[in-house]
């Protein structure tokens, strides 16, 4: 029996076929530039657990550390994508993100920050974790430390570090607290997350503190705030002082600003929400949809844990730089 030769049309399959091979061969090869939880299997298993070490030293000096680490993820990744840059300094070729309005201030934890990149480094005995995957584990490993392992979720990882950045990026990606409930979804819309990640998402505000200049405006003039929860405000956040050096006096963003639980929800049934853009997903301000999540988030930590972990592991996805992009950097503050 011959080989048999190939009328016209087979030979298209034949060719389809290999067209076909291919495009999984180009596909796979992308894959390989995707996130995946075992990323440093291989080149440094002792990495996670160096970083948590760390995170958890720093929790236990002051437990507010863990939720500034964990902002300071959601900063990175709503800026370009996660990719390490709300970290670095300004040089003479950029001014970075530290200055911009949503970071001025506020956002704390870049010594931690560095004492982490020291120890993974020395611990992997080489450059190999970036700074932007040590910001996505921090977070994820404080979210667990202040609200037990039902917090717990696996990290993606392989992400590198962006070698520049802007301080405008910051400011108009970045939503700040004056904005409505319609100006936040179509924030988070921009950054590819719908109405359950804005409402899981904010559920960061279950932990930390925000300064009097931040919710000073909530405190003077919303009417969906109970009196007596606003007067207390004003008490500890003078109006008059709120654009003077008492503007940075802080108060915890809920009841329980250690505890990474479901007390903001429940505050926000109550309007007791702090700011304006977390009082913003619950009542008349809101849609069905934000209202249902916040009693659901209220009642139940359990469904809580869950869609704040697939949230946060959406957001960690944003435009990750892979592969050749970027860099792993030697200094979490500058570029190599
Ligand atoms: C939905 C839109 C959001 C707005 C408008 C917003 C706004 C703010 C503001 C104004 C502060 C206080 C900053 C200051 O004192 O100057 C703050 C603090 C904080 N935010 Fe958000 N935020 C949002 C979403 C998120 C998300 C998605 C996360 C994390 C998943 C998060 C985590 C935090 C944490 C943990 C703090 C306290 C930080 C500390 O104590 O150091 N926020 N946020
Ligand atoms: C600034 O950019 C130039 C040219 O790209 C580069 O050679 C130099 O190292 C950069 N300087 C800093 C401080 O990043
Ligand atoms: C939210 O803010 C935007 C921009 O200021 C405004 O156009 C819109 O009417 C506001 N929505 C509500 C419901 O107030
Ligand atoms: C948001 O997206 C997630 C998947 O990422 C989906 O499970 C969820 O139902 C979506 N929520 C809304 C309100 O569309
Ligand atoms: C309250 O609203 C008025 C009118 O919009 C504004 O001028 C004032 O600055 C607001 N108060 C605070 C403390 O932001
Ligand atoms: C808050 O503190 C910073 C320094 O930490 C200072 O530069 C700033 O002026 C203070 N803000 C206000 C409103 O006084």
């Amino acid at each position: 029996m011959g080989i048999p030769s190939l009328n016209p049309s087979a030979m298209a399959a034949a060719l389809r076929a290999l067209l076909v091979c291919f495009a999984a061969a180009f596909f796979m090869e992308a894959a390989q530039a995707q996130l995946s939880p075992n990323f440093y299997q291989k080149t440094c298993p002792k990495a996670l657990p160096a970083i948590k070490k760390i995170v958890k030293e720093a929790i236990k000096k002051e437990a507010r550390m863990g939720a500034s680490l964990l902002r300071l993820h959601f900063h990175d990744c709503f800026v370009n994508g996660c990719d390490g840059s709300i970290l670095l300094d300004d040089t003479k070729n950029f001014t970075g993100e530290k200055t911009a309005p949503p970071n001025l201030n506020s956002a704390r934890g870049f010594d931690v920050v560095d004492k982490i990149k020291t120890a993974v480094d020395k611990a992997c005995k080489a450059n190999v974790v970036s700074c932007a995957d040590i910001l996505a584990v921090a977070a994820r490993d404080s979210v667990a430390i202040l609200g037990g392992s039902k917090h717990y979720y696996p990290v993606m990882l392989g992400r590198r570090d962006a070698r520049t950045t802007t301080k405008s990026a910051a400011t108009n990606n970045l939503p700040p607290p004056f904005f409505n409930f319609s100006q936040l979804v179509a924030n988070f819309q921009s950054h590819g997350l719908n109405i359950t990640d804005l409402v899981a998402l904010s559920g960061g505000h279950t932990i930390g503190l925000a300064r009097c200049t931040t919710f000073a405006s909530r405190i003077a003039n919303d009417t969906n705030i109970p009196a007596t929860f606003a007067a207390s405000l004003r008490r500890a956040c003078p109006p008059a002082a709120a654009n003077g050096p008492a503007g940075n006096a802080t108060q915890p963003l809920d009841r329980t600003p250690a505890s990474f639980d479901t007390q903001y929800y429940g505050a926000l049934v109550q309007s007791r929400g702090l700011l304006h853009s977390d009082q913003q997903l619950f009542g008349r301000t809101a849609n069905a949809a934000s209202n249902g999540l916040v009693r659901l988030y209220s009642g139940n930590p359990a469904k809580f844990a869950a869609d704040f972990a697939a949230s946060m592991v959406k957001m960690g996805n944003m435009k990750p730089l892979t592969g050749k992009q970027g860099e792993i950097r030697n200094n979490c503050r500058r570029p190599n």
